[in-house]
């Protein structure tokens, strides 16, 4: 069975990827577990251009102001002391998953401007990583700036970071545009390698007991993989770009669908988190076995296979789909079906 694939040029041996995740790719020997349970490439976790804004604050105030006032310049950034690495053992960090592991390593740069942590690319790229994911996360809420304008950002970000080097690109970035389609071609025409589909903007949420706004982080659960689905599907074979599908894929079943509407690679984050990461071992068992049974091959068979261009109901993906589950929909205790 040939589980093989190709990502941004990369050769794969398999579509399953590790996706971004802080907790699982901070630590070296975690990634060599993900290598040795099947991984076929792994994601580190993003360095945020707010990580760069805080140390090169730091060395302004030390350069001109001497280290005494340094205390009271960073309660200006009071959230920031989240952050445990810095730019320089980021850049190591991908050095060592190089010398540890045989699989391309792609690392992550997560911002939401344009600005000087853009240059941070070229370092990266310097540094041996195989690719970068360059993850856009901006929630706009500025009520006199356009969505037009918002998405030139994106594009903006997409050209500076292209220029700055030249591994494989993919850009990860959320559904809310107007026309995910016409936004696929621009960050494309951009210079965007791959899409990966989608990001998700974690919601806050209310502590009742403390009053207090708090980040809390959901895991996915399977129906999340329904959107990027339902987009790979839309896009695929339109565009000269690969496909990263995120969000909801726990199973080898989920890998399958991604990859039969045109995903090049699926990538794993929570449920790692919740078993584990030889979890992966089981996810690429179920692939192999649900391959044998329905007498596929190969990945390369069943790619694009069912996305709209190939579906024979190209409605299936779009609004005449939406009508007909409304329809016909029925309530488990309706005793009339
Ligand atoms: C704890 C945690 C940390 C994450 N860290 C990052 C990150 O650093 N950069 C990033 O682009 N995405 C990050 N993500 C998002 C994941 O890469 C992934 O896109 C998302 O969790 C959906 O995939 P899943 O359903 O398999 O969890 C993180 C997700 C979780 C749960």
């Amino acid at each position: 069975m040939d589980l093989s694939t190709t990502y941004m040029g990369l050769k794969l041996k398999s579509p399953l990827v590790v996706g971004a995740c802080a907790p699982l790719t901070e630590d070296i020997d975690n990634i060599k577990r993900m290598e040795d349970a099947g991984a076929a490439a792994v994601v580190l976790h993003s360095f945020f251009e707010e990580q760069l804004q805080k140390e090169r604050l730091e060395l302004h105030h030390h350069l001109t102001h001497g280290t005494e006032s340094f205390p009271e310049a960073l309660t200006y950034f009071p959230e920031y002391s989240i952050f445990h690495i810095g730019e320089e053992e980021y850049l190591n960090h991908i050095r060592k998953a190089k010398e540890t592991t045989d699989i391309p390593i792609i690392a992550s740069l997560n911002g939401y401007d344009l600005g000087g942590w853009l240059e941070y690319a070229k370092a990266i790229e310097q540094a041996g990583a195989d690719a970068l994911e360059l993850n856009i996360y901006f929630v706009p809420t500025d009520m006199n700036q356009t969505g037009a304008q918002v998405e030139q950002t994106y594009i903006d970000i997409v050209k500076a970071v292209r220029e700055e080097i030249k591994i494989p690109l993919a850009v990860k970035v959320s559904p809310f545009f107007s026309n995910m389609a016409n936004m696929a071609k621009r960050l494309t025409d951009a210079g965007a390698n791959a899409l990966v589909l989608f990001n998700r903007f974690y919601q806050p949420d209310i502590d009742l007991d403390n009053l207090e706004v708090v980040p809390h982080l959901l895991l996915s659960t399977p129906q999340a993989m329904r959107l990027p689905l339902r987009w790979i599907a839309i896009l695929y074979g339109r565009l000269q770009v690969d496909f990263a599908a995120t969000g909801g894929i726990h199973h080898g079943h989920d890998v399958i669908k991604m990859v039969m509407v045109g995903a090049n690679v699926a990538m794993i984050v929570s449920t790692l988190l919740r078993h584990g990461i030889e979890y992966l071992k089981h996810i690429e068992l179920q692939m192999l076995q649900w391959m044998e049974e329905n007498e596929y091959e190969s990945i390369a068979q069943m790619r694009g296979s069912m996305s709209q261009l190939n579906c024979p109901d190209e409605s299936a993906f779009e609004r005449a789909q939406y009508l007909k589950a409304i329809q016909t929909y029925h309530p488990v205790w309706d005793k009339r079906v």
